[in-house]
């Protein structure tokens, strides 16, 4: 394991997070309880957990010289990427000549930066089940792909972009162009770069938390969480639950899919496994290599949360991965364009019986920004979705 020594001293462990959002930020809490020193980076000052962090350095990540030059300044123990929109290949570098650990590798944080260094491992190389899919840089190859063999309806996501931005459905030839236009306005970087896929008709899709940590003997071995049920909204996570109903044919698929998948990748760490399921059958979505957006109701529903499953498996620490109670969470969105919001009915909200919130501190709220979460946990996931989403109604964001 790495060995803890005592923050803001010469014995510290150091840890560097690369982006500070809510998840980062409750990364950053969960190592500060083990006495871990921390450096929190994000592109813009003040974000959530640089507000609870050790020291706070605001760069453009996706920069490989400035992010070259943190690192070096810094020296952190480990490099902990938060977010997809880093210089990967440098992260690569730097891992290669040995000046820095990146979590869970600086491959996979590589592989998972884009849609298709990830799909093409999954489906290509360990031949896991997906959606047919194809990458098209113009408006006639996308058409082409549909023509030849993904048909309608299909999703058309930009290859670098994340929360469903730039990503809609085509039910037809009509929608084509809009959602070419669509995505090469949402897209990360303006290289024109798509993927075709067809859509899945699933019955429910889960993430499947699933955790590579050291075992007594000092192995990696695999351990998963039960599996996490969400609805995604324009691509966009608004509700979560947790444990999720699953046959257990479906289950074993699930697991099996997911090892695969975090093995290649390697490393210790949390992943989160994006799976459609229809009956028995199961299909791989996609993995971010770090925690989840809808593994936030695990603050309610697990011993250890994923920030904490990711913090102890980072460090070469044992982890816990069972169930304390079921639960679900819910997003409380800004609602308003403006800066220091206030937040009205936080009372409100927590009279709802076994609820709690997050609110992250985002210095700017937009309409559809994510700012805060809703927690419950209850006798059964049916009552704690209404009990969630009832708490989350409750929260009125405004401009202050
Ligand atoms: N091929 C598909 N068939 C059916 N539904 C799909 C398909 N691809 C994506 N979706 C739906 O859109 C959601 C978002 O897709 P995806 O996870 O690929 O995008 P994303 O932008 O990476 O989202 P996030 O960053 O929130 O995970 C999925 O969770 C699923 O609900
Ligand atoms: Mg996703």
């Amino acid at each position: 394991m790495t060995t803890l020594g005592t923050p803001l001293s010469p014995s510290a462990t150091r840890v560097m997070l690369l982006g500070s959002g809510e998840l980062g930020k409750e990364v950053l809490i969960a190592l500060q309880r083990l006495g871990v020193e921390t450096i929190a980076v994000d592109r813009y000052e003040n974000a959530p957990g640089q507000q609870v962090a050790h020291h706070a350095r605001t760069i453009t990540m996706s920069d490989p010289e400035a992010l070259k030059a943190l690192i070096e300044a810094e020296k952190p123990t480990l490099v902990v990427p938060e977010i997809e929109a880093i210089a990967t290949p440098m992260l690569q570098q730097l891992e290669d000549a040995g000046v820095v650990r990146v979590i869970p590798t600086a491959r996979a944080a590589r592989l998972t930066m884009d849609r298709e260094g990830i799909r093409r491992l999954a489906a290509e190389t360990l031949g896991v089940p997906t959606s047919p899919y194809k990458f098209c840089d113009s408006l006639a190859e996308l058409q082409a792909a549909i023509d030849a063999g993904i048909g309608y309806p299909c999703i058309v996501k930009p290859v670098m972009s994340s929360s469903g931005k730039g990503q809609s459905k085509i039910d037809g030839p009509a929608d084509v162009q809009k959602a070419w236009d669509y995505a090469m306005a949402g897209g990360r970087v303006s290289h024109g770069r798509v993927i075709v896929e067809g859509f899945i008709d699933f019955d429910y899709e889960i993430t499947l938390l699933t955790v590579r940590a050291k075992d007594a003997a000092g192995a990696v071995e695999t351990k998963f969480c039960d599996p996490i049920g969400h609805v995604q909204v324009s691509g966009d996570y608004v509700e979560s639950w947790q444990p999720h109903p699953m046959a257990p044919a479906a289950l074993h698929k699930a697991q099996q899919i997911a090892q695969a998948v975090t093995a290649d990748l390697g490393g210790q760490g949390l992943f989160g496994v994006e799976l459609f399921v229809k009956g028995d059958e199961v299909w791989f979505s996609e993995v971010s290599p770090r925690p989840h957006d809808t593994g936030m109701v695990t603050m309610a529903t697990q011993w250890q949360n994923e920030f904490e499953l990711h913090a102890r498996a980072i460090l070469g620490l044992p982890v816990d991965t069972s169930l304390k109670s079921p639960g679900a969470s819910a997003v409380i969105y800004g609602g308003v364009d403006a800066t220091g919001i206030a937040f009205d009915g936080v009372a409100e909200a927590l009279q709802v019986p076994g609820s709690d919130i997050r609110l992250f501190g985002k210095p700017e709220s937009f309409l559809k920004r994510r700012m805060g979460v809703a927690l419950v946990h209850a006798a059964d996931t049916d009552t704690a979705r209404k009990l969630a989403k009832e708490a989350a109604s409750r929260v009125k964001p405004r401009k202050a």
